[in-house]
This record gives structure tokens, sequence and C-alpha cells, in this order.
């Protein structure tokens, strides 16, 4: 094997790795993941009933998308009130009481912070709009003109600037105009935003992904130099300013105040490895930066080669950690942007699940769904992106667990992907998902083993996991040719996502369109 890559920032034996290095994190969007209480609503109780769900597919942590009380313009990332429980999702006490849950099986909770805005109803932005003078007078961004030719996102073509008849001026927003921006040039923004913080570590919780991290510093006098791409984009993909790399040490000193390994996972949506591993700082910034770059990358060998390869180069001279993810509540599952197959998801989830690094799996991906079809007069949400927050079918049952139905329709195939008629079949992508987790935790070269990656051209991905004592070969034939590695004839293999005669001998071929984990020999 040649290797065109060592990455050697794995040297420490597993014991010393934190839990963020070593885990798997499966994002919870609590809407649509588990009702308790029959009202079409995921709750907070829902998704304590379905803790014995994700130690049986053997998740590490949670990260649990906003429960806070919201408005729900955004569903949760308009927030009126960070220390609260929205009571569609339950209460406080069902939030301590799901950490402590999670706590007794081993299991990692995760909040989403949202800092870059608040909701219009917060009573932070009551005060600020209601007069020049007030003492939140200047916790927004306020002008008496637009400041610059930024546009909003979720709504195309929007301005990011709003008229606000009371105080006769404009505020920023750099998504819908119900979530106003705070001003984090105002030290009392940035304080009372670090309390956030601590009342939910007081509590328990042992991190938080921070919702569009990256916009905390802005440079508000400078416009965007391509004004037709922001239009299309919205002024967030292209905000990258030195100031927040300050405030992310700060945030980082708020988390250090705790024991335990308080961890972070920025959504730092720069579509440039460069740009986003500087988030890390110099291991005083974010613990963890999602990398969309590898997300949107074309399910095609070598753009996948070429973003993993690029990753990594920027991250080890720095020491820092990589993260992976596929999909998210955001953007369309990808076993459906990567053509629709189930093998295609299958050689993607052993890909997620082997590459060096903290991989994110998405509610459902484990069951290789795809997003639903949404009549437009079922339509929520201002972005478009309904598909993927359909809800989680957990029995083949009419109402697959919802029985008073759901505020939006099931994934397609819901009578046969649900979790209830995976669990029972030992070759469904759920086992596939769930042998990916267990081989993680029983081989830790999967976990913190160096990573070296094949020199070829073709449409197979080949690489390396190398714990010391034992060595992983990781092959994903993504093309329609079956393949063959003579070196690997006899040799133990981990998980494969086509199912083979646990008694033969592994012949060494990989056939197309599929991917195998083995021991080497
Ligand atoms: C990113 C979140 O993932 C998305 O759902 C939300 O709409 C925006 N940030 C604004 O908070």
């Amino acid at each position: 094997m040649q290797n065109d890559m060592q990455n050697d920032m794995q040297k420490t034996m597993p014991h010393d790795i934190p839990w963020w290095q070593t885990a798997v994190v499966y994002q919870v969007y609590p809407r649509s993941f588990s009702d308790s209480n029959f009202d079409g609503i995921g709750d907070l109780e829902g998704v304590r009933s379905r803790l014995d769900y994700l130690q049986w597919l053997g998740v590490d942590a949670i990260w649990l998308s906003p429960m806070f009380r919201s408005p729900m313009a955004d569903f949760g990332y308009d927030v009126s009130d960070y220390c609260d429980v929205d009571p569609v999702f339950g209460s406080l006490a069902d939030m301590d009481a799901l950490i402590q849950d999670c706590h007794s099986r081993g299991m990692k909770l995760m909040l989403d912070w949202v800092p870059n805005h608040t909701s219009d109803e917060h009573p932070w932005f009551v005060e600020s709009r209601s007069d020049r003078t007030n003492p939140k007078a200047d916790w927004y961004v306020w002008r008496d003109e637009p400041a610059n030719n930024w546009f909003a996102e979720l709504t195309t073509g929007q301005s990011a600037w709003q008229f606000d008849e009371p105080r006769n001026q404009y505020y920023l927003h750099l998504f819908l105009r119900q979530q106003p921006d705070l001003n984090w040039d105002n030290p009392e923004v940035e304080m009372a935003m670090h309390d956030t913080l601590r009342f939910w570590m007081d509590r328990g919780v042992d991190g938080f992904r921070m919702d569009v991290i990256h916009l905390i510093g802005k440079e508000i006098d400078r416009n965007d130099p391509d004004e037709a791409f922001a239009k299309q984009q919205g002024h967030g993909s292209l905000n990258d300013v030195a100031i927040t790399h300050e405030r992310l040490r700060a945030i980082r000193r708020v988390l250090d105040e705790y024991e335990g390994d308080r961890a972070s996972v920025g959504e730092v949506y720069l579509l440039d490895e460069a740009k986003m591993v500087e988030y890390y700082g110099a291991g005083d910034e974010l613990h963890l930066s999602f990398n969309f770059s590898f997300l949107w990358a074309r399910w095609d060998a070598p753009a996948l080669r070429t973003r993993i390869l690029t990753t990594l180069s920027h991250l080890q001279p720095r020491g820092a950690w990589p993260t992976w993810v596929l999909s998210n509540h955001d953007v369309p599952r990808h076993r459906q942007r990567y053509g629709g197959t189930e093998e295609a998801a299958r050689v993607a989830a052993v890909m997620l699940l082997t590459l060096p690094g903290t991989p994110f799996v998405y509610q459902g991906e484990e069951l290789g769904l795809i997003d639903a079809v949404v009549p437009p007069e079922q339509v929520v949400d201002p972005g478009g992106r309904d598909g993927c927050r359909a809800p989680i079918p957990w029995t083949a049952d009419a109402d697959h667990g919802w029985p008073l139905g759901s505020w939006l329709p099931f994934p397609p195939e819901a009578d046969d992907r649900n979790v209830g008629t995976l669990q029972q079949n030992t070759d469904s992508i759920l086992h596939l998902y769930r042998n990916l987790l267990q081989a993680r935790r029983g081989h830790p070269a999967l976990q913190s083993g160096t990573f070296s990656m094949s020199d070829r051209d073709d449409d197979v991905i080949v690489y390396e996991r190398d714990g010391g004592e034992r060595r992983y070969r990781v092959v994903l034939n993504l093309g329609s040719e079956s393949l063959a590695f003579d070196d690997l004839r006899g040799a133990t293999v981990l998980v494969s996502t086509v199912p083979r005669d646990a008694f033969a001998s592994f012949d060494g071929v990989v056939p197309a369109q599929s991917a195998v984990v083995a021991m080497v020999p």
C-alpha cells in the first residue's frame, strides 16, 4: 500500500483520549424524534423513552437540536429564553431527567447553543427595540440605514436589514427577520451569553453544538464584494472575521471552568477547509468544527479522496481533531444526494464511521431514510428543509409510533424502513450501523489509529487505520466492477455492507458498490 498521508495526530493510547474524540455523536432533532404526549410533535420524554434504542445502537453521545423556549419561526433556532425548555418539548425537570438518564447509561449530552441571534420575542430584543435609550438598546445591531449590502439566509434575496418602527431604525438579521442578530461587540451581551452556557453546564450537560458560531464577529461596515453570489447564499458563508477568534477563546475559558471535558463543536459554515480549521485556534478555541466541504462533496471517489486529504492536511499541523458529517436537519439526506440507492448509503456509512475523527450521525440515517415528499399545503419551514426533518418511523404500524399523527409527513418506505422492522433483520442497514459502532468500540484503532490512504485514481477509496498491534483496511468500492485484494485473502472481515457467510474465509474480493473493513493479516 502506498501511503500519501500519515496522520499521526493520534499517538496517545485510547484511555488518554477525551470522549469527544472517540465518540459517535447522534443528532436528535427533537420535534421529529419521538412523541410522548401524542400532540404530533416530538418531545424530551420521547427522547428519554428511546434511550434504550440509542444504547442498543451503540451511540456514545447525543447532540440535541434546540429545545429552548421559542416561538418556532425557525423551529427552535429562534430562542426567546436560553434557560428554559419550550412547553412543546416539556420542562426543565424533563431536561434534568434526560441528562441524568443519559449519564446513567454512560452517554454524553450536548445542547445546541444559538449565540448569533435570538428570537424577536426574546425579552432582550423586546426591550432593545422599544426605544434608543433603554439598557438593552445596544444589545442588537441597530443602524439608521442598512450599513452594508448583506443578504439574509432562509429567505433568498431578502436584505439582512429590517426597518423597525419604534426606533425608526434598521436591525440586522442574518436569518429570518424574527431572528435579530445579537451585538457581540457589546461586552454585556458576551457575558450574558456566557452565563447561558454556565446555566446548562451547572445542570450537567457535556457540551454544545454552537450554531453558526463563525458569525459572532462581524465587520458591519464591509460590503460583500460579489453581490449576486451573496444574494443567492446569504452573507453567512462569507463571514470570516478575526475578532471571532478572541470570542471563541473566551467561550473556551468558560467551558474550561468546568470539570469533565465539556466540549464544543462549531457550525463553522465556511466552505473552505483552510478557513474552517482556523476556528480550532491553537487548541484554545473550538474542540471540534463541522466540515461542510466534505458534506457537500459529490458521491465520487476522486472528489471524496480530495476532500478527506485536504481536510487532514489542514488539521494535522495544528493537532486538530476532524469531524465527519453527511446529513443533518438543514440538508437533503445523503442517501438522496448520492443517487438514492441503499448500496451507496451503506458504503457511505462505512466511510463516515471509519475515517479518523468524530463522526456525527443524523437521526434516521441508520434506517437509510430519504427525505419526505412534503405537499405544498404542509410546508412549514421558510428555508425549504421540511423533507429531511420528517418524523422517525418507529414501527410498521400505520401510525409508525405517532398515534395521533405528526407535524410532517413520514419519509417514503416507512412501512419497511422503520426501527421495529429493521431491528429484526440482521442484514439491514440499521444493523450495519450497529455493527460499525460495535467494531469501533472493539477495535480502538478505528477510533484513534493512524490513517493512511492509498494513492489511486479509480472509483475505489482504500485506507488503513493502524493501532500499532493491529492494522485495518477499509475498502469503499464506489465503482461498477468488483476488485480483488490478494493480500486480504483469508483476512478477518469486521464489517461488510453485503451479507457474507460467517464461516467462509474472505476471498479478498470487494464487489461493486460495497465496502468492507478487514483486519490486515
Ligand atoms: C443553522 C441551523 O442548523 C439552522 O437550522 C438554522 O436555521 C440556522 N443556523 C439559524 O439558526
